[in-house]
């Protein structure tokens, strides 16, 4: 590269990773880790031919328009692209791109972390350790239900949905699954495909959210279909909030028509839902699903890679728009 191009860097990386940045491009750090407003994005974005953001900034219709002219390339870090309006960026010839496949592992251990933890209560349990409330055993405390065996339903049996099948398979669960469309018999491993949500639903004991964010999945999980899920079955989603109509969920906590639900996601971030975080049968994490120092490093050097493919004249291979 002649002249190294400059790069805005939204949120403070991983050392090696803003090492690596440091080497190819002029690059202007956030070292604060502020998250900064629109205003301050847009702002910061003058004079940068690619920004590296993550899912913390919402490129909406009217940001992205008021993107300078100079921008070629918004190299996002993380595989989720619905903080970003797709259709905008491509209009304005701006290329997007994500990181794919290096956060499928580290996801999937916090679905069956959570799987665990909302099955075997664990939630209450460490809160009761901490405050010190726990103060009789018998054998009618903190029961639980197992998950070994279960029927475990995945909606998106893509790179993370699969891993997620084949570290519950462990668990001897008998793995379904809807996706737009059936695996290849050697990818499904003896999963069993259901052609509508609803036939998922009906059998599910355990339902892993594993699809993207998009209009067409948006409320996928609504009063309807909960409804349609077994008696006392758990929700775990480590996707996105927009999966789910969180006060619909809340009603089947709170009547027990579900069991309990394990959330890394929710529909506002960062917050998440207070009405949910009161309920004892939930076990809820903060957005962690990547969040592994392994993960964290090959996020951003995914980024990077399309950042030097694009800047070197070739296609990034994670293009999105
Ligand atoms: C992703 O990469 O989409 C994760 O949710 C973190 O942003």
């Amino acid at each position: 590269m002649a002249t190294k191009p400059t790069v805005l860097v939204t949120r403070t990386l991983p050392n090696a990773v803003e090492d690596r940045l440091a080497k190819d491009y002029n690059v202007r750090l956030n070292p604060d880790d502020t998250l900064y407003s629109p205003d301050e994005l847009i702002e910061l974005a003058h004079g940068a031919d690619a920004i590296l953001p993550c899912h913390t900034e919402h490129f909406t219709h009217d940001v992205v328009q008021r993107l300078p002219d100079r921008l070629k390339i918004v190299a996002n870090f993380s595989v989720g692209v619905d903080h970003c309006d797709l259709e905008a960026f491509r209009k304005r010839g701006i290329i997007v791109t994500n990181t794919p496949d290096v956060l499928s592992d580290a996801t999937a251990e916090i679905a069956i972390l959570l799987m665990l933890g909302a099955a075997r209560r664990a939630g209450e349990g460490e809160q009761m350790m901490r405050d010190g409330s726990w103060c009789d055993w018998s054998p009618s405390f903190m029961v639980g239900n197992a998950i070994t065996g279960k029927r475990l339903g995945i909606i998106g049996m893509g790179r993370v949905g699969l891993v997620v099948a084949k570290r519950a398979r462990g668990f001897e669960m008998e793995i379904h699954y809807f996706n737009r469309n059936r695996l290849s018999e050697t990818n499904e491993q003896g999963a069993i495909y259901h052609d509508s949500i609803e036939g998922l639903l009906a059998i599910s004991d355990i339902l892993s959210l594993n699809c993207p964010a998009s209009p067409e999945t948006a409320n996928l999980l609504s009063a309807e279909r909960i409804a349609q899920l077994p008696d006392g079955a758990i929700i775990i989603n480590t996707a996105r909030g927009a999966l789910v109509d969180e006060s619909a969920l809340v009603d089947a906590l709170r009547s027990g028509k579900i069991a309990s639900s394990g959330l890394d996601v929710y529909r506002t971030e960062p917050g998440g839902n207070r009405e949910i975080a009161t309920l004892p049968n939930t076990f809820l994490l903060p957005h962690i699903g990547s969040a592994n120092m392994e993960t964290r490093d090959a996020m951003g050097f995914r980024a990077l890679d399309n950042l030097d493919a694009y800047f070197s004249g070739r296609e990034p291979k994670d293009r999105v728009a």
